[in-house]
């Protein structure tokens, strides 16, 4: 007997950072973020419920993906089975239509399409709120995922194992913003956000003072979105990397995720900026930049960047939907 499904979800890129956990939580983030869901990069997969298997198997992008890798799959596998009663293993065929482990949040998309994918394959019907929950406590980035638009994930709370998923908080049209992405290596990261975050967290003396300014661009974050101002949001949205990386930069030893032309970038962004043309940058666990500019500058933002020597490409998304169930297979 086969049971199968096939999902899409698309990379979030956060505005206010999710950057530390709550102890002995179930992945509950420390601070509350807010996302926007990115229409032009996706994760297509397919799960496939089949009882000729004695234990799970992921294909990543053609290959058979690394051990802790899968591990996360199961996990999630794991949930979905029990939910459903359920003890058949699985084949899952996963593909990013954008680069991997790269800091552009292919776990976010990742995550978000294995969730509806393994619960529609599952029998289950569809729950975004739930499938939320589930890939949040995998990785808290991809509960965003679910939601397309802006999408905000709250804090948890310590000593508390609850139902904490994401919450959209406006459409994706509430803002005339796209995002584009300069790409500056094409290596995958040496620290994985995790890893990141954790080491921030026991070692930074900087990292409470992250989290309590963490609440407060959140709600600044928050407001710019509600009231359509792309300045105020830009704004905030550097302010929220900047801490976020500060406090990394001051563990020890200090995580750095930026390269020198990561650097250029902001410099030029900033540049932009005086000479009247609106930009705004954010940077997550990786040395890329991402730009945030009206529709109307996309172009000339794009050329700008384009410019930079070590920029190997700009991509350019926009505002889109949640993860959704799709017709085909991956196989
Ligand atoms: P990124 O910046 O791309 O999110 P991370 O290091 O946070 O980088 O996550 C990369 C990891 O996410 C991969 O090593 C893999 O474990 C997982 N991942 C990436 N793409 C997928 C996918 N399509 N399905 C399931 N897991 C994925
Ligand atoms: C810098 O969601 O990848 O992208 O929950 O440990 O899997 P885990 O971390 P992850 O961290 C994302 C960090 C970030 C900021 C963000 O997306 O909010």
């Amino acid at each position: 007997m086969l049971r199968q499904a096939t999902a899409l979800a698309h990379p979030n890129i956060a505005l206010a950072k999710y950057w530390g956990k709550v102890p002995g939580s179930d992945n509950a983030p420390a601070v509350p973020s807010l996302s926007v869901t990115l229409a032009g990069m996706a994760t297509t997969t397919t799960v496939i419920f089949d009882e000729g298997l004695a234990h799970d198997l992921f294909e990543l992008n053609g290959a058979s993906a690394d051990e802790p890798s899968r591990q996360r799959v199961v996990a999630l596998l794991d949930e979905v089975r029990s939910e459903a009663n359920l003890s058949l293993r699985a084949r899952v065929h996963s593909r990013n239509d954008f680069p991997t482990a790269a800091g552009l949040a292919s776990s976010a998309s990742g995550f978000a399409a294995l969730a509806v994918a393994a619960r529609a394959a599952a029998g289950l019907p569809s729950d975004p709120a739930w499938e939320s929950h589930l890939a949040r406590r995998v990785s808290a980035s991809s509960a965003r995922s679910l939601f397309g638009g802006y999408v905000e994930l709250p804090a948890g709370e310590e000593g508390q194992q609850r139902f904490l998923p994401a919450k959209p908080v406006a459409p994706p049209g509430a803002l005339p913003l796209r995002v584009l992405v300069a790409v500056t290596t094409e290596r995958t990261k040496e620290t994985l956000s995790t890893r990141g975050m954790n080491h921030t967290a026991q070692t930074s003396p900087y990292y409470r003072a992250w989290v309590e300014h963490a609440h407060r661009l959140f709600a600044r974050i928050r407001a710019a979105v509600l009231a359509g101002d792309l300045e105020a949001l830009g704004v905030a949205a550097e302010e929220s990397a900047l801490a976020m990386h500060a406090s990394a930069i001051a563990a020890a030893p200090g995580v750095i995720y930026w390269l020198g032309v990561t650097v250029e970038i902001l410099a030029t962004v900033r540049e932009m900026r005086s000479s009247g043309l609106g930009a705004w940058f954010t940077i997550d666990a990786g040395p890329h930049v991402k730009v945030l500019c009206a529709p109307a500058d996309e172009a000339r933002v794009k050329k700008v960047l384009e410019a930079i020597p070590g920029v190997l490409r700009v991509l350019i998304a926009s505002p889109g939907e949640g993860a959704r169930r799709v017709d085909g297979a991956l196989l």
